[in-house]
């Protein structure tokens, strides 16, 4: 075969296609019901963007982008994640002047150069939310509650959040001083990415896989330890409400998340369903990154799902059920009759799906590939709740009448033409 799809990157082929949809119309129904509204920015942005926003020494901007010249050489970069795009989209409308809080959700391909795996793709997909304008744990607090309605709608139970709080301003960089002092004597065992972490960005070492490198961090200083008494208080508050918004959780202070742009709250849910990449999501509070590009002080907390990941492990098909009627004409003399009455049951069953079968090669061959629809997940994207097949022969065409079979019971009936919005409605109800 001449072309494969490039390494990472896969098609979605019903019912697949079908499954990503129904869950993002469900993110579209939670999060609506919490006043989001969807946000869609570009694929690609200014390569600065996100070096600035994620961070220079994070692996993501190191290692992973998707970076090329255009053709004036501008340096662009294919989004790794969408935060930073939201933020720019954000600061370019003028956000100052925007009523707060601005709650946003997005769906949408994400961009990698990560090893491809059971779960992790180059190209893969999204769904996230960020709640803009809002500085107390409240926000914190909605934001979860809200996640955790989104993923039990999908049937997700028991799940559980791993929190931290990371500390910001000064009390980050006595962490960080604190983090470099007891791993320095360790680094001549460091690999070079450590050992240009280790001075960098001390903090970036938790995304470390060495586990040797790990190995010390359970004894190293935690983030808990140092956070100032504002940081302290968010953190203590964001803990004491949680339980009352349905979210379970449980306190982690070895997770700093890799992006560099979080302050305080950071959070995380795994599930065990899924393997080596089990991280279903993530998210946290950013309160620096509107200042850090260019926009005004403001604070935001968001989080952001791995739509591949949540979709392979659903425990629940979120899609809906659907009626499926085949209209067989017997020859190519009923093809334009059958065209007619095709659209005749659309227009009283606009929930169902109708095929017209263009074979024209008899009615008992018609109903043969009626029966492949059923049995064919890829032929259509919903699960089918019952099957109809409409026979049109010369008889029928002639006399103004249709003959329906129920394919489950086998029941046929022959009517006027005329009775289908009433047949068909029948039909609904049983
Ligand atoms: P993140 O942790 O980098 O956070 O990504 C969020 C989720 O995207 C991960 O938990 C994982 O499920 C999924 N994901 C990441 N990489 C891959 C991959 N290569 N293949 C499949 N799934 C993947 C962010 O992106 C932040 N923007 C989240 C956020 C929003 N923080 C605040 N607001």
């Amino acid at each position: 075969m001449k072309y494969r799809s490039v390494k990472g990157t896969r098609d979605l082929f019903a019912p697949e296609s079908e499954r990503f949809a129904a869950t993002e119309r469900v993110a579209r129904e939670v999060f609506g019901s919490y006043g989001y509204a969807e946000i869609r920015t570009p694929t690609f942005e200014s390569t600065d963007l996100f070096a600035r926003s994620v961070g220079e020494t994070t692996d993501l901007v190191h290692k992973e982008m998707y970076t090329f010249p255009d053709r004036k050489g501008r340096s662009l970069t294919l989004r790794p994640e969408n935060t930073a795009g939201v933020v720019r989209a954000l600061i370019e409308r003028g956000v100052q002047d925007l009523p707060k809080p601005i709650r946003l959700w997005y769906a949408g391909p994400q961009f990698r150069y990560e090893q491809p795996q059971a779960g992790r793709y180059r190209e893969f997909h999204q769904i996230g939310a960020e709640l803009i304008g809002v500085p107390s744990v409240s926000a914190d607090i909605e934001l979860l509650g809200m996640l955790f309605v989104f993923l039990r709608r999908l049937g997700y139970e028991g799940l559980r959040a791993r929190i931290n709080c990371v500390p910001t301003g000064k009390a980050r960089e006595t962490f960080s001083a604190a983090l470099r002092e007891f791993l320095r004597p360790h680094a001549r065992r460091f690999g070079p990415d450590d050992q240009r972490r280790l001075e960098q960005n001390p903090l970036r070492l938790f995304d470390s896989k060495d586990p040797a490198v790990q190995g010390l961090l359970k004894d190293a200083p935690k983030t808990l330890d140092f956070l100032d008494e504002k940081a302290r208080a968010h953190h203590e508050e964001f803990k004491r409400e949680l339980p009352q918004s349905g979210v379970d959780f449980v306190e982690d202070g070895t997770l700093v998340r890799g992006l560099d742009y979080y302050t305080l709250t950071v959070f995380e849910v795994t599930s065990g369903s899924l393997g080596a990449q089990d991280a279903i999501l993530g998210g946290g509070r950013y309160d620096n990154l509107f200042a850090e590009l260019g926009g005004p002080p403001m604070p935001a907390v968001g989080f952001a799902i791995g739509e591949d990941r949540l979709v392979a492990a659903a425990p629940k098909d979120p899609r809906s059920e659907k009626a499926l009627i085949v209209v067989v004409p017997d020859s190519p003399d009923e093809f334009s009759y059958a065209l007619a009455v095709s659209n005749e049951i659309r227009a009283c069953r606009p929930d169902a799906g109708v095929e017209t079968d263009f074979a024209g090669k008899g009615i008992a061959k018609g109903l043969g590939r009626a029966a492949q629809v059923l049995s064919d997940p890829s032929r259509h994207g919903a699960r089918v709740s019952t099957v109809h097949a409409v026979l049109l022969g010369g008889r029928e065409r002639e006399s103004g009448t249709v003959t329906v079979k129920d394919l489950a019971s086998g029941q046929q009936r022959t009517f006027p033409r005329q009775n289908l919005a009433e047949e068909f409605g029948a039909a609904r109800q049983a």
